[in-house]
């Protein structure tokens, strides 16, 4: 399984039977990102909300590859009139897909659609729970402030074991509160995101990881931007 981040909250997953998920692909217009739009394979993509630094080219990336969109029923009503492939969820569900197992989980935050002209209202903004064929599963809780389900809900229902969370500041949570995220969530690893794209969510990952690694038993990884996590 390798995990690799794009920069900002984008990664490219690859599970053990080789089935290729994006999260969250703001690509093109990423200046974190080290990779170009074409070269990105999927068979699934993931959207957490319709903010312009998550949704980035999906519609591009599902066309081009096609894929099949995962993301909440509002945006899936209007990405099935653009006629591509999706599967709207609400939170708390789950579904099948190509044999990996993805709940949406919630997350607090907002979720306009502003990658289309004038706004539209984009349901609910969320994270993922992703299990993969070898049982091991990945959270990736999109932007998010901390909030109480991290432990009674994540934790103690899914239990994950590989944790992607935001540390920025300013739109989610900074380093203080991810900390005290991860001492709810407790999984093995942590991979920080939605940090040093731009200079509003400037962040030491390294700080982080201090905190985090002193009080709790996670390790937290740090990736640049293209580099991937393998187990
Ligand atoms: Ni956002
Ligand atoms: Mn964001």
């Amino acid at each position: 399984m390798k995990i690799r981040w794009l920069g900002h909250s984008a990664f490219s997953i690859s599970s053990p039977d080789d089935v290729n998920i994006l999260i969250d692909p703001f690509i093109s217009a990423n200046p974190a990102c080290p990779v170009d739009v074409g070269d990105l394979e999927a068979d699934i993509i993931c959207v957490t909300h319709g903010h312009k630094d998550h949704f980035g080219d999906t519609m591009e990336l599902a066309e081009k590859n096609n894929a099949t969109i995962i993301c909440n029923h509002e945006h899936s009503v209007y990405l099935s009139q653009q006629d591509l492939d999706t599967k709207g969820m609400n939170i708390g569900g789950a579904i099948d897909s190509n044999g990996i197992k993805i709940t949406m989980v919630n997350a607090t935050h907002s979720s306009d659609m502003d990658f289309i002209e004038g706004i539209g209202p984009g349901g609910s903004s969320c994270g993922f729970i992703l299990k993969l064929e070898n049982q091991r599963k990945i959270y990736h809780s999109g932007d998010t402030g901390i909030f109480g389900d991290m432990e009674t809900v994540i934790r103690n229902i899914y239990r994950p074991d590989i944790a992607l969370i935001p540390i920025g500041d300013c739109y989610t949570m900074g380093i203080k509160e991810a900390s005290i995220a991860a001492s709810w969530i407790k999984p093995e690893v942590i991979i920080p995101m939605h940090y040093n794209t731009f200079p509003v969510i400037e962040q030491d990952p390294y700080r982080f990881k201090e905190l985090v690694e002193l009080s709790t038993d996670t390790k937290v990884a740090i990736l640049k931007p293209g580099e991937t996590y393998q187990e």
